[in-house]
């Protein structure tokens, strides 16, 4: 980024150009770094008109549903899930279909994938996201295979798949303590007859600690590119050219940081789950990503200092928040009985928020005489204890609106691809 200013400040009329409007697809410099990287990290052939760099995932993501739902098309969105996914669709004119996970691995399974498209096989796309936020659940090549048998029976739905965190996945720890390191990284592209139809979404936040140079791209089928290119031209223009020179030097710059960075997350996951699980907050271990997605459940009808009940994750957050720590409600995910962690921070900070976790979770008195869940934090019987229903507090985790958004302009048509 710094040598591109210095050498657009000469006073060479040609180099001034260094810092003006690109293409809005991308330079060709970030779309050779781009196609050079799916070429030789995930073995995928694009062309240059099959990728798009983006202001961050974030926007290739919104682009693509903008591109491709028309008013009132469902998208079917495992859940816990990051928390766009579900609002950007509403904003293309979508319909969010929330389908819940397998509860042990937190992985969509082919029979509920097959089950949704029965009920809704209008659908028009599929997200997955691998490794996901908030649970770290890691897909692989297997389990793709087998959600891509299930997609056979339903060719127009659309994958969009979010590979933002592909490449912080952990090695395993065998009983005897042996390390086996992460099985080779599946994407949905790379299943036969599935790349024709998938999109896939990556950027330079997660792996190269780039959030703030918001700086992504996508690569998929010409059509859908094309129809991004559109609604990217006519919004937000070309990504900033600074970021797209950093994500091009990123991507064709040595890797080997991430060996480093990979053995600090690691010993943060270990103890941010570990200590979770010693308070008594079930965790199970993430296979990648940097976010622990803990049960909250154990503090359910708890009574907090200032006399208030603990209900839902929510009241949970809002809880911990009171005593200096920032955590994320499960609610927004798809869970009113989990919150997340991040621990993308160093290992002292991570401990001085477990501490204060764990002091918080020791203030609290238990819950009065008679006060039952049935373990959803959403059904609570004891009335006049808890103040209000969690669902009142909380809000229910997979109630997505029932009918499409309304049309913002009367005959207008959004961009589709197909
Ligand atoms: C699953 C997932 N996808 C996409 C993004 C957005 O990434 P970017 O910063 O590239 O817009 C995030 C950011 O947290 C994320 O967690």
């Amino acid at each position: 980024m710094v040598s591109r200013i210095m050498a657009a400040s000469s006073s060479d009329p040609r180099t001034q150009q260094l810092l003006q409007y690109t293409p809005v697809t991308g330079t060709p410099e970030v779309k050779a770094a781009i196609r050079n990287k799916f070429k030789v990290e995930n073995g995928l052939d694009y062309e240059d008109n099959e990728i798009i760099a983006t202001a961050g995932a974030k926007e290739a993501l919104a682009e693509v549903l903008r591109a491709l739902v028309r008013y009132g098309q469902k998208v079917i969105v495992p859940t816990p899930a990051w928390v766009s996914y579900q609002e950007m669709t509403k904003l293309a004119g979508g319909t969010p279909v929330g389908v819940e996970t397998d509860p042990q691995t937190f992985k969509l399974t082919p029979e509920k994938l097959r089950e949704t498209l029965a009920a809704n096989p209008d659908a028009k796309c599929l997200i997955l996201n691998s490794p996901c936020n908030p649970t770290g659940a890691v897909y692989s090549r297997e389990e793709l295979q087998a959600l891509a048998n299930v997609l056979k029976d339903y060719p127009k739905v659309v994958v969009i798949s979010d590979d933002i965190y592909e490449h912080i996945r952990y090695e395993t720890t065998g009983k005897d303590g042996e390390k086996t390191p992460p099985a080779p990284y599946a994407t949905m592209a790379q299943i036969p007859g599935m790349k024709q139809r998938t999109v896939t979404i990556n950027g330079g936040s997660k792996v190269y600690a780039m959030t703030g140079l918001r700086i992504g791209y996508a690569a998929g089928p010409q059509k859908v590119i094309k129809a991004m290119d559109k609604v990217q031209g006519h919004s937000s223009g070309n990504p900033c050219v600074l970021s797209q020179a950093a994500l091009t030097a990123a991507l064709t710059g040595p890797q080997d940081f991430l060996k480093k960075w990979m053995a600090v997350l690691t010993e943060n996951r270990d103890l941010v789950v570990g200590k979770l699980n010693d308070m008594g907050l079930a965790c199970p271990t993430p296979d990648g990503a940097f976010y622990a997605y803990p049960s909250c459940k154990s503090l359910f009808g708890k009574i907090t200092d200032k006399g208030k009940v603990l209900t839902c994750a929510n009241d949970v957050a809002e809880y911990f928040l009171e005593n200096k720590v920032l955590v994320v409600p499960g609610d927004d995910f798809g869970n009113t009985d989990r919150f997340r962690v991040s621990f993308a921070a160093d290992y002292q900070t991570l401990t001085t928020g477990m501490a204060y976790i764990q002091a918080a979770c020791l203030k609290l008195n238990d819950p009065k005489p008679g006060f039952q869940t049935d373990g959803k934090s959403d059904s609570f019987e004891n009335e006049g204890l808890v103040k209000a229903s969690a669902r009142e507090t909380c809000g229910t985790p997979q109630e997505l609106p029932a009918k499409p958004s309304p049309k913002v302009l009367k005959g207008f048509s959004a961009p589709s691809a197909d």
